[in-house]
Order: C-alpha cells, then structure tokens, then sequence
C-alpha cells in the first residue's frame, strides 16, 4: 500500500430542520461522496468556497464526527471499524485557525502541550514532561522557559506556534492544518508557513492542508484538491492545476488570486450567483447554475470524476479525455 490514507465515498450528512414549524426535515449534504489519498510525507491541500465541506472533512479523519457513509483508511485500518486497534490521536493531529480560541486559557503552556505525553503514557514523571514539552517549544522557536505562562501572554503567531507544538507532541504522521495561517498577520504567516514546512521535512509529516489561499497552497502542497458543494470536482498536482486547470470552477478560483507580478495581466472570472445549499438537489452538475461555460447536458447528467491528464482528475463534461 503506497498512500498513508485513503477516503473512500465519504459522506456527511446532517439532518436539519426547515420551514415556519420546523416540520420539513431535509438533509445538509456537507461532504457528497469524497475521495482522495495523501501519500506518505506528502501534503494535500483542499481548497474550496466558504460552506463547500473541507471542515468536515477534516473533522470526520479525526472521528470527530460519525460518517454518513463511506471509509478512511489509515494505511490498510479502516478507522470507523470497531475493531481498529489504532490510536488516532498518536497518528493524526490537527492545527486549528483560530489561535486563541483553540487553547485553553486555564491551562498553562506545559499542560497543553504536555497533556497528551502524560496520557499516551510517553513520559512519566513531571521532570520528563516538563523536558519534552521545553524540547518540543524550541522545535518550533518559542523559548523554552515560556513552560508556566498561560495563553494570554502570548501574541497570535506564538500562540499558532503553541499549538503545533502540541500537534507535534506525539510524532502523528498525517497532521490536519484547518486554514493554519490565515488569522494571522502576512508577515506572521510566512514565519509560521516556514515553520511548518520545516516540521514536515524534518519529521517527515504528511499534511492535509486546508486553506483559501490558493498562493499558500500551491507553495505548501504538491497536489490539491478542489472542493465544491461538498464534493471534490478537481485534483492533480500543483503544477498541473495551477497551469492547466481543467474545472471551469478552478478556472475562476485561480483567476480570483491576485498576482504579485505587475505585468503578468490576468482576466478575472466573475461567477454568476451565489453558492448554493447542498440541501437543495440538483440534476445533473452541481456547479451549472454557476457556470459560465454551461452547455445543456450539464444541467441534465452529473459528469463523472475521470482522469482526462496523467494524475489530473476532473468532473466536467466540457473536457476532453487523454
Ligand atoms: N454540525 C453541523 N450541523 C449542521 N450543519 C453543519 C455542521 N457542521 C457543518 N455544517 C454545514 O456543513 C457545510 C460545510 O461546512 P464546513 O465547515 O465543512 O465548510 P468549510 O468548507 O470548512 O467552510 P469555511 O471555509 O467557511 O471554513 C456548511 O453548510 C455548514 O453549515
Ligand atoms: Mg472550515
């Protein structure tokens, strides 16, 4: 088995009530039939308009939340399976948003980062605790004497750095990154981002990395995956999406970043519409309302996820196959 994990058709509906009485029951569909690998050390990046399910795909690889339907597998162990003797928390890790409201205020640095040691039984005494958790802040450039002070006498992008150092605590070999740096100042970003990619490299991590910033994605992940209405219309590697992206959706999203250089001219694709709700149910491809390049048969048959490029997977019945 090459990939570190699989996802396998997963699905992630929630039930929610509509109308003046709340009688109508109908379902959210956050994530539709999703799948994708990550390779070993590899990063996969998700990117996706606001609502389009990249959370809850987060949320359901850390059995945070019960799938609809469908399967992740962590190598050859599917984790949902009952019988699983994994521990996901000593595999999979997440690194939150938002990062004051993602540590506890209560708790002093050396709990929160410590916590999970003293729990998976990797340390024993307070003394080891107190090493590792100083040996894992100077992995990630805070001092290690900061042990006893509390959340709140740190800025943002220390405490981002907090909470990696706990993600890191365990040596999990796939971490979730939900949108790591985009509550942070740009100049912070970039010092977190390298920090990151430094991590990954020195203990060869894969990384699920969610994010909006198409520019941070393509610098981070060697391939990525576009989300839309909870299901995944695009993915290939970076080159190839960045260069040739084949979803008239991914075509907009790309033609929506802005460029650092002035004279590359770029003409920006403004979609008509708002997102729709994925309660709602569509014939045929669930972006067509959207799209400006809409023939008939979109808004009648749902197009297939094909590889039309070497690794280049895509929905749409407007591109031709290899
Ligand atoms: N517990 C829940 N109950 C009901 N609906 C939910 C729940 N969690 C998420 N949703 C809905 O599922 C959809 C996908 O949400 P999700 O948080 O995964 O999106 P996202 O792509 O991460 O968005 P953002 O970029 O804003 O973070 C949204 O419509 C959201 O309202
Ligand atoms: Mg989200």
């Amino acid at each position: 088995m090459k990939n570190l994990l699989e996802a396998k058709n997963l699905r992630k509906y929630f039930p929610i009530e509509r109308g003046f009485w709340r009688k109508t029951k109908a379902m959210l569909k956050a994530v539709d039939g999703v799948s994708f690998s990550i390779g070993f050390k590899e990063a996969l990046g998700l990117v996706g308009e606001s609502g389009c399910g990249k959370t809850t795909i987060g949320r359901l690889i850390l059995k945070l939340l019960e799938p609809t339907s469908g399967a992740v597998f962590l190598e050859n162990e599917d984790i949902f399976k009952k019988t699983t003797n994994l521990n996901l928390a000593e595999e999979i890790q997440i690194i939150f948003q938002d990062p004051f409201s993602s540590l506890n205020p209560r708790l002093t640095i050396e709990e929160i980062v410590g916590e999970s040691l003293i729990f998976h039984k990797r340390v024993r005494t307070r003394q080891e605790k107190r090493k590792a958790v100083g040996e894992l802040l100077q992995k990630v450039g805070l001092n290690s004497s900061f042990i006893g002070r509390y959340p709140h006498q740190f800025s943002g992008g220390e405490r981002q750095r907090i909470g990696i150092a706990r993600a890191l605590a365990l040596r999990p070999r796939l971490i979730i990154a939900d949108e790591p740096v985009s509550s942070l100042d740009v100049s912070i970003q970039a010092q977190i981002f390298n920090l990151m990619k430094d991590l990954q490299e020195e203990y060869n991590l894969a990384f699920l990395f969610i994010a909006h910033n198409l520019e941070i994605v393509r610098l981070f992940c060697k391939r990525v995956a576009v989300m839309y209405l909870g299901k995944i219309v695009e993915i290939a590697s970076s080159d190839s999406l960045f260069q040739e992206p084949l979803h008239p959706y991914t075509q907009a999203l790309i033609s929506a970043t802005p460029v650092a250089d002035p004279t590359v001219k770029k003409k920006r694709i403004v979609l008509k519409g708002e997102v729709s709700h994925s309660i709602e149910s569509f014939s045929g491809c669930p972006f067509h309302p959207r799209c400006f390049k809409a023939i008939p048969l979109c808004s009648k048959v749902i197009p297939s996820f094909e590889e039309k490029r070497d690794g280049h997977w895509v929905s749409c019945h407007l591109v031709n196959g290899k």
